[in-house]
């Protein structure tokens, strides 16, 4: 089946699927993406998604392309010409096409939105969840606004390759003072020493995971204590546990860092309790 996508008002097959080479989005990389994860042939954490994705279209000084409405009607037909049952959604949102000049266009442009879904490989996720995978640290490059969920994406390309190449599946950026900040593409928690769940407080030094939000409630649901507060990579290397948050990794247990064991450098009690606790509230 040839996957469609939604592109400016339109549903075309994926290969025809195409923008101006004026998109402000491909020349200066203005533009923001939002993810969501489909769980059952449903949107899950559906709001937390749309309202992240107005406060990055804010924070750019981007219009909304459509309403919420409109735009949650859009998703759920490219979910549904794709037949997406377990997968996942992706929204990118450009400030739209003009002739190439740093500043705004001055007169009102049409924001570029392509909206894609696809099924993700289950048996994949199911392993990764089960067995746990490794991560790999690296110095933080990336801008000071990481809360705005920008495509700019060049410095979490290079070191999530930089991790598949060490036979790792996330690489975590380490900041100048030596605290973990987030993966490439998911946030990133240890259980500490206390049998705490600890993850970084939410700030502009990383993104606002909707995925560590529902956690989050989950893990407080069930008596267990989360902490919002920054560890070091030392406290990460010698926590009992760890594991990541994210639309495409809901709870992977992380069974070592820098090819250091976390714990026993197997998924430990906390995180399989928490993991299945977060499943089955879907
Ligand atoms: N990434 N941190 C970063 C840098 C991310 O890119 C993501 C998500 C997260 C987790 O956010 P959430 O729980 O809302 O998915 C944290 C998506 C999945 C992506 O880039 O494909």
């Amino acid at each position: 089946m040839s996957q469609i996508a939604y592109v400016n008002g339109a549903y075309v097959p994926m290969r025809y699927a195409a923008i101006s080479i004026n998109d402000r989005g491909f020349q200066f990389g203005d533009s923001i993406y939002e993810v969501w994860p489909v769980r059952g042939g449903q949107l899950r954490d559906s709001d937390g998604h749309f309202a992240r994705m107005r406060r990055s279209l804010n924070e750019i000084r981007a219009p909304a392309p459509m309403d919420d409405r409109a735009l949650h009607l859009v998703i759920k037909e490219t979910m549904r010409r794709n037949k997406v049952r377990e997968g996942i959604v992706y929204i990118q949102v450009s400030r739209g096409v003009a002739p190439r000049d740093h500043t705004f266009p001055s007169k009102p442009i049409k924001p570029t939105l392509i909206i894609t879904a696809k099924n993700l490989d289950q048996a994949g996720m199911r392993k990764r969840g089960a067995e746990g995978v490794k991560v790999i640290t690296t110095p933080e490059i990336r801008w000071a606004r990481r809360d705005i969920k920008s495509v700019n994406l060049l410095p979490n390309i290079l070191q999530r390759q930089a991790a598949k190449e060490a036979g790792a599946f996330e690489a975590w950026f380490v900041d100048e003072d030596g605290f973990i900040t987030e993966g490439t593409s998911s946030n990133a928690w240890i259980v500490d020493a206390q049998g705490r769940l600890r993850t970084r407080p939410l700030s502009n030094d990383i993104l606002h995971g909707v995925t560590r939000a529902s956690v989050m409630r989950v893990a407080q649901e069930r008596q267990m204590q989360v902490i919002e507060e920054p560890f070091t990579l030392a406290e990460a290397k010698a926590a009992r546990e760890a594991f990541v948050t994210g639309a495409g990794s809901p709870i992977f247990p992380v069974i070592a860092i820098d090819n250091v064991p976390v714990g026993e450098g197997k998924p430990g009690p906390v995180t399989q309790a928490l993991r299945a606790a977060y499943l089955g509230a879907e």
